[in-house]
């Protein structure tokens, strides 16, 4: 069914270099959460810090009653057997082929047989429909099938909480919505907890039940899918719609002048509110919810042409 992940006022720092702080957020038991934010922003160092890599300096994680920042080593072991992580690269064993590299968290962590782990990693190579590389070597294969063959790695002790660390990077638009689809699939048959780091916003817009923003060294909001792309907040606004005009600017934030010289610009209108991927099965996941069901319910008018079926996945200018 998935856990939760309750973060309460964590922040970060490096030596003097404050990456953000004050993030506080509930990511929901079996749902899809994605943590959009510029690059830089420390969105790696918040899943790093999530699943006990990194020690926050202020806040805490609970997960099942525990408190990740200040549990003991032997603590977190366990709790990060809860774990499962597709990290940027796919962070394969290059020596190892994919058979081994996936089967190696089963010989790691559990007395498994070997035929008892070929039968679990040959589901798990089925799941991310890789049945047939079994033998390759990462290095002989594309990027996107090395994204799954670390997906495959990542599921292999059944975990409750998966987490992706840009799933979509170097994968071209093509393999990048394949791929949204598996995660999608796989979140209605597993039930995991999903959180998804990422900077697309085509990803960002689509895929979640809820989306989260790091800029400027805080969380700019959290919340459900509808809430964000239907939000007049500036920031999250340009952000989520791609657009020039707003507080964000090329490198960091905007100067005065630069403000000041936008200040009569409006910002276009809100984009449509895209469908929400669905899994291919046309099945509903447990935790997916009606087209425009949280702006019904909170008496915001979702922009005009929103859910409409089959609509292009413009992201606004
Ligand atoms: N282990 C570390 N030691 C010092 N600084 C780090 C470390 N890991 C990340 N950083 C710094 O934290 C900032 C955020 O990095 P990162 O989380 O990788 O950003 P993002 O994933 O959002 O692109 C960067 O400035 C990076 O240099
Ligand atoms: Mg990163």
């Amino acid at each position: 069914m998935g856990v939760e992940i309750k973060v309460d006022d964590l922040s970060k720092s490096f030596g003097k270099d404050l990456i953000w702080a004050n993030v506080s957020l509930t990511i929901p038991a079996g749902e899809v959460s994605v943590m959009l934010g510029p690059s830089g922003t420390g969105k790696s160092v918040f899943l790093k810090t999530l699943i006990g890599l990194l020690k926050p300096n202020t806040g805490s994680i609970v997960i099942e009653g525990l408190d990740i920042a200040s549990c003991s080593e032997k603590e977190l072991y366990e709790i990060r057997k809860l774990f499962g992580v597709l990290f940027q690269d796919g962070a394969m064993f290059g020596s190892m082929t994919l058979y081994d590299n996936v089967a190696f968290p089963l010989r790691e962590h559990t007395k498994k047989s070997e035929s008892d782990i070929r039968s679990v990693v040959m589901e798990k190579m089925e799941l991310v429909g890789l049945v047939g590389a079994e033998g390759k070597l990462p290095g002989e294969i594309s990027g996107g099938m090395r994204k799954r063959a670390g997906l495959a790695r990542a599921l292999v002790l059944d975990p409750e909480i998966v987490l992706f660390d840009e799933p979509d990077s170097g994968l071209d638009p093509v393999r990048t919505s394949f791929l949204n689809q598996l995660i999608i699939d796989l979140n209605a048959q597993i039930d995991a907890t999903f959180l998804i780091v990422t900077h697309d916003i085509n990803t960002a817009r689509t895929v979640p039940d809820n989306i989260g923003l790091l800029y400027h060294k805080h969380l700019a909001m959290f919340g459900p899918r509808e809430m964000l792309l239907s939000s007049e907040e500036p920031v999250v606004r340009q952000f989520l719609n791609a657009q020039r005009v707003g507080p964000i600017g090329m490198s960091e934030e905007k100067d005065a002048d630069e403000l000041e010289s936008e200040k009569d610009i409006e910002m276009p209108p809100l984009p449509p509110i895209p469908m929400q991927q669905e899994p291919s099965n046309g099945i509903p996941r447990r935790s997916q919810r009606e087209p425009g069901a949280w702006c019904r319910e909170h008496g915001i008018t979702p922009p005009p042409g929103s859910f409409e079926e089959n609509m292009p996945m413009a992201t606004g200018a």
